[in-house]
């Protein structure tokens, strides 16, 4: 067996080959869950009952449902037969006796239509005994209203270190969480056939929990249970917890009426009842030398979980991990903790964490760069890491020179030097408008931090006309996962592309599987399927090379083509060998496995090397910002990023494009607002649509755009020297809000630390001009220690863009050690 990153020659990963359901794609013809349905004789539609209050005991009186024509059967808590409850941590009741959000779905309806299922929700009575509710994180941190375990990651002294630092800086930091907005909401399809046996079409990233926990309401075996995962419209973590309560709900009507159920939640329901990406407050201090070296970070991160405790574990847990993005720091003291509050129940979002550490770091040295008197750009450079570092929780960067050489290539790439002295010029010319180049690295740990989901599994058939058929456990939602899968059994076969077809994701074909999340769909898919593939063709090898006369090792599977060494003129086809071998008796399919080595992690001390590598990249990206509105565009981004060898340079660049501008979205326009007044719309979320949250669009997309994958970069510990792809580079978002605080430090003298509201909408922009244009007097005292050490830093102007933040106070505070 080779070696797991070796390749062939010719070998299709690589090749910049096409989505697999492109075509599918763009002419509507893809089948997603409720197409499904909608094509499922006698179905049956659920639609739920949802809380008007924000935390309140209720009761739920259903009979009055019943009167609406077509209503066939209300779902309450008295019908689970086996554990009322939707999540593995048992702290999410399916069927509520108290309403934990504005939103949450207390009852569901089926109907014969949807129609009759929405008029009967209408019609249930629901009677609250208000309770007491937590909206924002500082209410929930004011109440000591936490759930799950608070961690710390712990390096060196940052105490000692602190005291010891020639300048220190202080302050909170805070920001938003981010809608998911995949294009195809959450929906399940549930049928029962006549053996008792349940099959499940869910749009699910984690098939086999989505069978776990609709087996453990049912109280029935995960064996009574199948679920699929043909295709999702987008998921981007939302869908990695969130659906097994549907898929509960759909088995469950399915269960008490002998009927299939589909449920499908429209926009208003799937924004108001599913959770986001996780809000932040984090409270920080810094030292830094006088040119700029970080010397220590202390920080108290509080992560905003919302009603129920989902993942918000190792979400916090990675972004404790990624609070030194790709920054030596050699004193930190991090102390995370999760908020319990009155909102949905947040969850995983690409980089699952690691972007909300990543966002301190950044902001930290974005804020300080100018008072310390660097370039951003060269402080950012200075402090990357150098070979022979290590991470805070103990892990070596391995390959730690690649950023220094990404950075370089970008620089280079992106005429950064030139470009920078041109903004220059036309800064010193423009009075209200200013742009800025600004340049970020990123550096993100690749395997799931839980040990155990580093495994997958695989199955492969190859039938006797030599087609192959392959099921893996990884789920696609448009990362083209199922493309990467092909090419690698392709390739591992030595086949055509055209030669290999996929199979829907199914737990009864593969069993046990992991969420495909963490970025390692291909590598952990990858590997069971090259796996899979790897043990057929040595047994098609032996019977290939009786039937060329050459010795087993020598035998060569190539384009569909099966040859000897040295015996090139003859050559037989893969279809030939595999008849033959069928008729010898030879087992022609197999179930492959992969499992992650070398990997271990102590959660309660936060130590060890939790990430088989680390992906890399950097962007560079031009903003232009409008003095008197606080408009901005982007004029150009760069990106060099760093996949390992690519298995799909085409859907890599994709994934970059998309993650960047996903990134780009959260940092400066999704703004998610729950009503936080005492009124009876306290904890109702106000942003419920598109026309109230702002999602990027064709005319925010950069007006030029560069992504260039850093070549020649084989990565040995993964599937044919690639690296993951799907989350590192939403990161490189940063380049955009730091290129805005820069633009924004240009209406303001030198050295004047620029504060940005987070989201940086225009908004927020605006207020950060009006701050800097009149920083004169703060940008003096943010320079001049004794003069602000007691300053106090107003938490709540960072946050919303609403006030102008900085306005009053400087910035930054700043102490003398
Ligand atoms: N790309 C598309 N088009 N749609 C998605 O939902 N999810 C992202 C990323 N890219 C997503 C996507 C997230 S959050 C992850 S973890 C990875 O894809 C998961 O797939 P992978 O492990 O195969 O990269
Ligand atoms: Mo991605 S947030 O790990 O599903």
């Amino acid at each position: 067996m080779s070696a797991l990153a070796d390749r062939p020659a010719n070998p299709v990963v690589g090749l910049r080959a096409v989505h697999e359901s492109a075509a599918l794609h763009v002419t509507g013809a893809a089948m997603y869950t409720d197409d499904l349905a909608a094509h499922t004789a006698g179905v049956l539609t659920a639609w739920p009952v949802q809380s008007t209050n924000a935390h309140a005991r209720v009761t739920v009186d259903v009979a009055p449902a019943y009167d609406v024509p077509g209503v066939v059967r209300v779902l309450t808590a008295d019908d689970v037969p086996g554990i009322n409850d939707a999540g593995i941590k048992h702290d999410e009741p399916l069927f509520p006796s108290e309403a934990m959000f504005y939103g949450h779905a207390l009852v569901w309806v089926l109907g014969e239509t949807q129609e009759a299922a929405r008029l009967g929700a209408e019609a249930v009575k629901v009677d609250y005994e208000a309770l007491p509710s937590y909206i924002t994180v500082s209410e929930a941190i004011a109440a000591e209203s936490y759930q799950g375990i608070a961690r710390t990651v712990e390096r060196g002294d940052a105490a000692a270190a602190l005291a010891g630092a020639p300048r220190v800086f202080e302050g909170v930091t805070e920001f938003g969480g981010q809608e998911h907005f995949y294009l195809e909401t959450h929906a399940s399809l549930a049928i029962l056939d006549s053996e008792g046996q349940y099959f499940v079409q869910c749009s699910t990233q984690h098939p086999s929990e989505t069978q776990e926990i609709v087996a453990h309401v049912l109280g029935i075996s995960s064996s009574q249970v199948t679920v699929q995962s043909l295709r999702m419209g987008g998921a981007f973590g939302g869908k990695e917890m969130q659906p097994h309560g549907f898929a509960a709900i759909a088995a469950l009507g399915a269960k008490l009426t002998g009927r299939p159920v589909r449920l499908r939640l429209n926009r208003t329901q799937d924004i108001t009842m599913t959770g986001k990406r996780h809000p932040f407050q984090i409270s920080w201090k810094a030292g830094f030398t006088e040119d700029g070296l970080i010397q220590a970070l202390d920080a108290t991160l509080t992560a905003d979980g919302g009603w129920s405790i989902d993942l918000s574990e190792p979400v916090l847990g990675r972004a404790l991990c990624h609070i030194d993005n790709a920054y030596w720091i050699p004193n930190v003291h991090a102390y995370g903790r999760i908020a319990k509050t009155n909102k949905t129940s947040q969850t995983a979002f690409r980089g699952f964490g690691g972007p909300q550490g990543v966002f301190l770091i950044e902001d930290i040295l974005g804020r300080v760069a100018p008072v310390l008197g660097i370039d951003p750009a060269e402080i950012r450079r200075k402090n990357m890491y150098r070979p022979g570092q290590s991470t805070p929780y103990g892990q070596l960067v391995k390959d730690a020179d690649r950023l220094e050489a990404i950075w370089q290539r970008l620089v280079d790439e992106s005429d950064f030097d030139e470009r920078r002295a041109e903004i220059a010029a036309f800064n010193a010319a423009s009075v209200d408008t200013k742009r800025a180049l600004a340049i970020t690295p990123v550096k993100f740990g690749i395997s799931f931090n839980f040990a155990a989901f580093n495994q997958a599994g695989a199955l492969v058939h190859v039938y006797k006309d030599g087609s192959v058929l392959i099921n893996h456990g990884g789920t696609e939602m448009g990362q083209g996962l199922h493309t990467k899968m092909l090419q690698v059994a392709a390739t591992a076969l030595g086949l055509r592309l055209d030669q290999v077809r996929l199979a829907p994701t199914r737990t009864d074909k593969v069993p046990n599987t992991s969420a495909t999340a963490a970025s390692s769909g291909a590598d952990l898919n990858g590997g069971a399927v090259k796996n899979a593939c790897e043990q057929i063709r040595e047994r098609m090898a032996k019977v290939a090379g009786r039937l060329l006369g050459v010795d087993e090792r020598d035998v060569r599977f190539e384009g569909g083509l099966i040859t000897g060494l040295g015996k090139f003129d003859e050559s037989l086809t893969f279809a030939e060998v595999a008849n033959a071998a069928y008729l010898q008796r030879v087992q022609l399919w197999a179930a492959g496995y992969y499992r992650t080595e070398g990997l271990h992690w102590n959660p309660d001390l936060m130590k060890g090397s939790p990430f088989k590598y680390f992906a890399y990249g950097c962007a560079a990206t031009e903003v232009e910002v409008d003095g008197f509105t606080g408009a901005y565009r982007v004029r150009r981004v760069d990106i060099v990023h760093d996949v390992g060898d690519s298995l799909s340079p085409m859907l890599d660049i994709g994934q970059i494009e998309g993650a960047y501008v996903q990134g780009v979205g959260w940092l400066t326009l999704e703004e998610l607002r729950w009503d936080e007044t005492d009124g009876p719309n306290r904890g109702r979320l106000l942003t419920q649509s598109a026309s109230t949250y702002k999602l990027p669009s064709f005319s925010e997309m950069p007006e030029e755009f560069n992504v260039r994958l850093f070549e020649n970069a084989r990565e040995d510990g993964a599937v044919y020297g690639s690296k993951a792809v799907g989350e590192p580079p939403f990161m490189l978002a940063f380049s955009a809000r730091e290129a805005i605080r820069e633009a924004v430090g240009e209406f303001a003298p030198a050295g004047h630390s620029v504060e940005l509201g987070s989201p940086a909408t225009p908004e927020a922009v605006y207020w950060a001009i009006e701050a800097a244009r009149s920083a004169g007097s703060a940008s003096v005292a943010a320079t001049s220690p004794a003069a602000d050490a007691s300053a106090e830093h107003d938490p709540t102007g960072a946050s919303a863009g609403s006030a102008p933040a900085g306005a009053d106070v400087p910035a930054l505070a700043t102490t003398e050690a």
